[in-house]
C-alpha cells in the first residue's frame, strides 16, 4: 500500500471512533439536556450525566447531604416517581422495605440518564445557603466544642432542626444540629464532637478560628418539637446529641414550661458531661422539667453519687407507664434503637418517638 495513505486511513478510523463514542454517550444521555420535575410543578433542566443531588444542588435545590455524596449518611433521599430502576447495594441499608417499594432513592446515587420525576419533601424548597462567621467557640468537654456563628440573615429554624456546614477547601458538607434558642434566629449554636481523623470535625477542632465564616445550608429535618402537643415529654440524648434536645428545652423555657419534661442524658465517666448545671439550674426554675444525668462507667475519682448504669437501664428505672407521653431522642444508633425499645416495652407508642440517630 502506498505510504501517503497510512495518515488518511488513520484519520478516518479516529473519526469513527471519536463519532461511536459521541453516538453511545448519546444514548446513554451523557452531555445532553435532561429535565427533572420536582413536586409536580417545578421543571428544572440539567446538562450532563451528574447525580441527582448535584443537579438538584446546581439548581437551589439542597437536599440533606452530611456525607457529601458517599452513600454512608441516607440523609439524600428523595422518591422517584414511574422510573423503574432498582437501587444500588449501596443504598440498601438506609431503605425499607415499603421506600424501596414506593421508589425512594439516595440522591447522591441516581444519575440523570433522562427526563425524571421526583418528590422531596416540601420544607426543603425552603432551604437555602448562608454564611455564617464564627463569633464563639467553647471546649465542654475534652472531645465537644460549642461554636456560635453570626449569620448574614435569620437563619430560621426549628427547635430539633439541624443545618449544614460545608468544610472549606474541600466542598463537603455535615449536619450539626442547632443547639440554641430558637428565639434568637441570627445566631445559631452548634455542639461538634471530635471524630479522630474525621474531615469536619478536625477542621472545627485544630483549624477553625474565631472570624473564619463558612458556608451553611439548611434549615433540615424532620425531627423537631411537635408544638401543637400537649403530652408530657421524655428526652434521652447521649454525647453530641445533646445539641437538638438543648434547642427543644430553650423552646419549652419559651412557654414557661407548659407540659412535664425529663431529661436523661448518659455518658461514660464525668469527664463525658457538659451543661450539668444549666440544666440543673433550669431544674430548679421549673417544677416540670427533671434532669437525670446518669454515668455508665464512672470512674472512682468520679466520686459519682448519682445515676449508674446504661441509659435504658436508669430510663426504664424512673418511668412507668408512657403510654401518654412522647419522646426526642439524639444520639448513636444503637442507643437510639434501645432505647425505643425501652419506650414501647412501657407503652409509648412508636409515632410519638421522634429521634435523629448520629
Ligand atoms: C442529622 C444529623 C445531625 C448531626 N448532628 C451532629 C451534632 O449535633 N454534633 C456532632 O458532633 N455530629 C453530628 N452529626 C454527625 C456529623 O454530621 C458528622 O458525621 C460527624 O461530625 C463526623 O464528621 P467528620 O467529617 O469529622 O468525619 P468523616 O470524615 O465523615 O468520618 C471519618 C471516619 O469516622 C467515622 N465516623 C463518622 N462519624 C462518626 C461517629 N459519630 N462516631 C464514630 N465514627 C464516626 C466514619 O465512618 C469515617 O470512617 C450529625 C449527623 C446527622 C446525620
Ligand atoms: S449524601 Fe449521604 S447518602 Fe447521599
Amino acid at each position: 500500500m502506498n505510504p501517503i495513505f497510512t495518515p488518511i486511513i488513520l484519520i478516518g478510523v479516529l473519526i469513527v471512533v471519536t463519532l461511536i463514542v459521541i453516538l453511545i454517550d448519546k444514548l446513554l444521555g451523557g452531555g445532553g439536556e435532561s429535565t427533572i420535575t420536582v413536586n409536580k410543578d417545578n421543571v428544572i433542566s440539567v446538562s450532563g450525566r451528574d447525580t441527582a443531588l448535584n443537579a438538584l444542588t446546581a439548581n437551589k435545590i439542597f437536599l440533606p447531604s452530611s456525607c457529601g455524596g458517599k452513600a454512608t449518611c441516607g440523609t439524600c433521599k428523595f422518591r422517584l416517581v414511574d422510573w423503574h430502576e432498582a437501587p444500588k447495594p449501596t443504598e440498601l441499608p438506609f431503605l425499607n422495605k415499603t421506600e424501596i417499594e414506593e421508589g425512594v432513592r439516595l440522591s447522591c446515587q441516581v444519575t440523570v440518564t433522562g427526563d425524571m420525576s421526583i418528590e422531596v419533601p416540601p420544607s426543603v424548597l425552603n432551604v437555602k445557603p448562608f454564611y455564617g462567621k464564627v463569633v464563639e467557640v467553647e471546649q465542654l468537654t475534652h472531645d465537644i466544642r460549642r461554636v456560635k456563628f453570626e449569620m448574614n440573615e435569620d437563619f430560621p429554624f426549628k427547635p430539633g432542626q439541624y443545618l449544614q456546614i460545608e468544610v472549606p477547601g474541600i466542598e463537603t458538607s455535615r449536619a450539626y444540629s442547632i443547639a440554641s434558642d430558637p428565639k434568637d434566629l441570627r445566631h445559631p449554636e452548634v455542639i461538634i464532637r471530635l471524630v479522630p481523623g474525621g474531615v469536619a470535625t478536625s477542621f472545627v477542632h485544630k483549624a477553625m478560628m474565631v472570624g473564619d465564616k463558612l458556608k451553611i445550608t439548611g434549615p433540615f429535618g424532620d425531627f423537631f418539637l411537635q408544638e401543637t402537643s400537649n403530652r408530657p415529654i421524655i428526652m434521652i440524648a447521649g454525647g453530641s446529641g445533646k445539641a437538638p434536645i438543648r434547642s427543644i428545652i430553650y423552646k419549652l423555657i419559651d412557654q414557661e414550661m407548659p407540659r412535664k419534661a425529663t431529661y436523661f442524658f448518659g455518658a461514660r465517666t464525668k469527664k463525658d458531661l457538659y451543661y450539668t448545671k444549666e440544666f440543673k439550674d433550669i431544674e430548679k426554675m421549673y417544677p416540670n422539667f427533671r434532669y437525670i444525668p446518669a454515668l455508665s462507667t464512672p470512674l472512682p475519682e468520679d466520686d459519682w453519687d448519682l445515676d449508674i448504669g446504661l441509659i435504658t437501664e436508669v430510663v426504664a428505672r424512673h418511668t412507668d407507664d408512657l403510654s401518654g407521653h412522647e419522646a426526642y431522642l439524639c444520639g448513636s444508633p444503637g442507643m437510639i434503637d434501645a432505647c425505643i425499645k425501652v419506650l414501647k416495652d412501657k407503652g409509648m407508642p412508636e409515632e410519638h418517638i421522634y429521634f435523629d440517630k448520629f
